[in-house]
């Protein structure tokens, strides 16, 4: 079979080995414990599902505007304009894509030429590479270390950033390691960006998830500045449980938007008109469902993290938010076991837990461990995992 070139370029998902053994495993009837989930395990709350359904029995079921329908567009504008302490922004700043990571794809496909860099922070979001490889970019992956708490700094950009570099990819609080830039630190990074004339993607999908006392950071403020250097993409998949919705948005000049409209509109066209309804509910209705879904965040995260922090020789920074922890593991390699893919084949097998090796995001010597199931799972998985690293 001939297969276009570029799509030969995308490595083959490091997490599919992990993934495919759980599956078998399970199928064979071993009780498997995943703590390789990338999405909340809370109900999208009611408001929002019956929100959907009226959009339903009143037969709001034909296509809508590509870059969403009027209401939603103003409604994520006002959200926008909120977290960042502005009166409003425009309407026509805004488009809405199939989550988060749609706004993404369309975002590269619109920015790039063929061989242009894209500065990539790691340990980094698994589709961030790939997208870019996808829009013939080519990513630059800039390392941090758990000491430094995951964050780079400008030092960093500038041992990197070469002159073909087009674009710079910001994710706070990140996936994989839930660690988040101070307003300042992040000011810090995107002023450094901006005197370059480098374009800053900021991802901020989980800027709700974010524990007191950190407070969010967001980079809106450095687009009402500089509108067509800035993009910034937000999404209800984490902060309202809406994964499956398909739902995410960007705020970015509106000759980037109309650039975007052309893409999705010959790919995708609208989300969901049914969807689109119902993140019009999440964002305008009550928010206490998101409250109780990060004090339980909070109290796993403490959980999680001093159970693995107890383990000999294991780094993992405290995060600010997001429910994922990402530690070093080195330490409990062994040459039967020498990488994090070798590492979590091995917890699969022994402990029947999943883990993502770190390999996926860019540090091979960290797993990542995701906290987004009941507290009593995770002690369950947590012990099962340590006697199957300290006790064989
Ligand atoms: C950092 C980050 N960005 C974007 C997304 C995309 O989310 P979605 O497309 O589900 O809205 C995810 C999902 O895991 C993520 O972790």
């Amino acid at each position: 079979m001939r297969i276009a070139k570029k799509i030969l370029s995308i490595p083959p998902s490091a997490t599919l080995a992990v993934n495919a053994k759980a599956q078998e495993l399970a199928a064979q009837g071993r009780k498997i414990i995943s703590l390789a989930v990338g999405e909340p395990d809370f109900p999208t709350p009611k408001h929002v599902r019956q929100a959907a359904k009226d959009a339903l029995d009143e037969g709001f079921t034909r296509y809508t505007p590509v870059p969403g329908i009027p209401a939603l567009r103003k409604t994520v504008a006002a959200y926008f304009a909120g977290i960042s302490g502005q009166d409003e922004l425009p309407t026509e700043a805004i488009m809405v894509s199939n989550g988060g990571k749609h706004a993404l794809y369309n975002l590269f496909q619109v920015l790039l030429n063929p061989g242009e860099t894209v500065l990539i922070p790691a340990p980094y979001w698994v589709s961030y590479p790939p997208m870019v490889l996808l829009a013939e970019g080519k990513p630059v992956i800039i390392p941090s270390t758990p000491e430094k708490r995951f964050l780079i700094t400008t030092e960093d950009l500038e041992r990197h950033a070469s002159p073909s570099a087009r674009i710079l990819v910001l994710n706070s609080p990140s996936n994989p390691t839930g660690c988040h830039y101070t307003q300042d630190e992040l000011d810090t990074l995107i002023g450094w960006a901006m005197e370059r004339d480098i374009f800053v993607i900021s991802d901020e999908i989980y800027d709700q998830l974010v524990y007191a006392p950190a407070r969010p950071s967001s980079a809106v403020s450095w687009w009402v500045r500089f509108p067509d250097k800035v993009a910034v993409v937000n999404g209800l998949s984490k902060s309202m449980a809406m994964t499956g919705w398909r739902i995410g948005y960007v705020l970015a000049h509106p000759d980037l938007v109309k650039a975007m409209v052309r893409v999705q509109g010959q790919s995708t066209s609208n989300v969901c008109s049914i969807t689109q309804k119902a993140a019009l509910a999440a964002l305008t209705g009550p928010m206490d469902s998101l409250q109780e879904m990060r004090t339980a965040f909070q109290r796993r995260r403490d959980l999680a993290l001093e159970r693995i922090t107890s383990w000999p020789g294991v780094v993992c920074p405290r995060p600010d938010g997001a429910f994922y922890l990402f530690p070093r593991l080195d330490a409990l390699y062994t040459p039967q076991r020498n990488t994090s893919e070798a590492l979590c084949t091995h917890v699969l097998e022994q402990a029947g837990v999943a883990l993502v090796p770190g390999a996926a995001f860019g540090d091979d010597r960290c797993v990542r461990f995701s906290y987004a199931l009941d507290d009593q799972t995770l002690v369950t998985a947590l012990d099962l995992v340590q006697d199957a690293l300290l006790n064989d």
